[in-house]
């Protein structure tokens, strides 16, 4: 059985990737995910507001009159340790990439075109095989118009792409007015892959004790059909649409990698369920993956990739009133069963 994929033009020895989470965040963690079989592992972002307090900091230093930021922190080894932003983040990209034989992808998180995209250097010279980029923005402010807030989301992947020769890819919100027009803008921008969909924090209100919690709950599986419908329609637009897909959100089981492979992606994501049943899950889920593929009489992954992509020339009609139901239908009758 070859499961082999490409993603970011890296080849994968299998589409299962290990999503940014907090499983990533030690090098034991890297290699337990590694372990277990994934083909790659995002490791949980590095934040703007982390790269824009060190940079404050390190101005500070210098204003302090050390002589040098780098032997500031020789005299200062504890705080060099203790530190949870960009300097760990480093550190534990470059150890976690001699630990493990497969590719090691940074994520970069942030909303606003300013320096701290240029940190994606220094994860490039740390061993990142690529970086993800998670542009994490719910616009507050209700007068700004998305096209300003589209144009920003293109620039910073302009920028950050300027700076580096590794692969970037976006990872995207479902909540832009064209989903498939900004995914578009993006690839034309250079996107070397784009990863659908981001899933944002949405506190809720406990009635009880009257407070706003800000849980990150994990996904269900049902959540997993919006970002699949959109996979299938960019996929089925190859080669007009040259980034890799990545999947992400609701993969619990076998069954939900082989949705997201027929409908186009190169690379499905998974967090919740190795936060659920742990790294080990990994392996569950690329045994049943192979068994369903011997089963369908599949050989390869490249042969089911895209089976249910939507076929170009879909009526965009029938896809704008009822997703791509019936336009699959219709493109498919006389293929198939597969
Ligand atoms: C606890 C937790 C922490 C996460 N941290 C990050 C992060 O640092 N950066 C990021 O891009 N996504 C992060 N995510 C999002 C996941 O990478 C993933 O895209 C999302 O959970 C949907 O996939 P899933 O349904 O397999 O969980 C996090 C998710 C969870 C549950």
């Amino acid at each position: 059985m070859d499961l082999t994929t490409r993603y970011l033009g890296l080849q994968l020895r299998n589409p299962l990737v290990a999503s940014a989470s907090p499983l990533s965040n030690t090098v034991d963690g890297v290699r337990r995910l590694a372990d277990a079989g994934v083909g790659a592992v995002v490791l949980f972002s590095l934040f703007e507001e982390q790269l824009r307090r060190e940079a404050a900091q390190n101005a500070a230093l210098a204003d302090a009159g050390t002589d040098s930021f780098a032997e500031s922190l020789s005299y200062f080894p504890e705080a060099a340790d203790a530190d949870p932003g960009p300097r760990r983040y480093l550190s534990l990209l470059e150890r976690a990439v001699a630990a493990v034989d497969i590719p090691v992808i940074a994520s970069l998180n942030g909303c606003t075109a300013g320096g701290w995209t240029g940190y994606a250097s220094a994860l490039e010279q740390a061993g990142a095989a690529a970086i993800e980029l998670n542009i994490y923005h719910l616009p507050g402010d209700p007068l700004v118009p998305g096209r300003d807030i589209e144009q920003r989301h293109v620039e910073i992947l302009t920028t950050v792409k300027a700076v580096v020769r590794i692969p970037v890819a976006v990872k995207i919100s479902p909540f832009y007015s064209s989903v498939g027009e900004m995914a578009l803008r993006l690839d034309r921008a250079g996107a070397d892959g784009l990863v659908l969909f981001n899933r944002f924090l949405q506190p809720d209100i406990d009635p009880e004790t009257l407070t706003v919690s800000a849980q990150f709950g994990l996904s269900s599986p049902a959540e997993g059909r919006l970002p699949r419908a959109w996979i299938a329609l960019l996929a089925g637009m190859r080669p007009g649409v040259r980034a890799s897909l990545g999947a992400t959100t609701g993969v619990e089981d076998p069954a939900d990698v082989a949705r997201y492979l027929l409908a186009g992606a190169d690379a499905v994501m998974t967090a919740s369920a190795l936060l659920r049943h742990g790294a080990g899950h990994a392996g569950v889920l690329l045994d049943g993956l192979s068994g369903w593929m011997a089963r369908r009489g599949f050989a390869s992954v490249t042969d089911v990739r895209g089976l249910l992509s939507v076929p170009a020339g879909t009526d965009e009609a029938a896809w704008e009133r009822a997703a791509y139901i019936g336009a699959l239908q219709a493109a498919n009758r006389g293929r198939g069963p597969w």
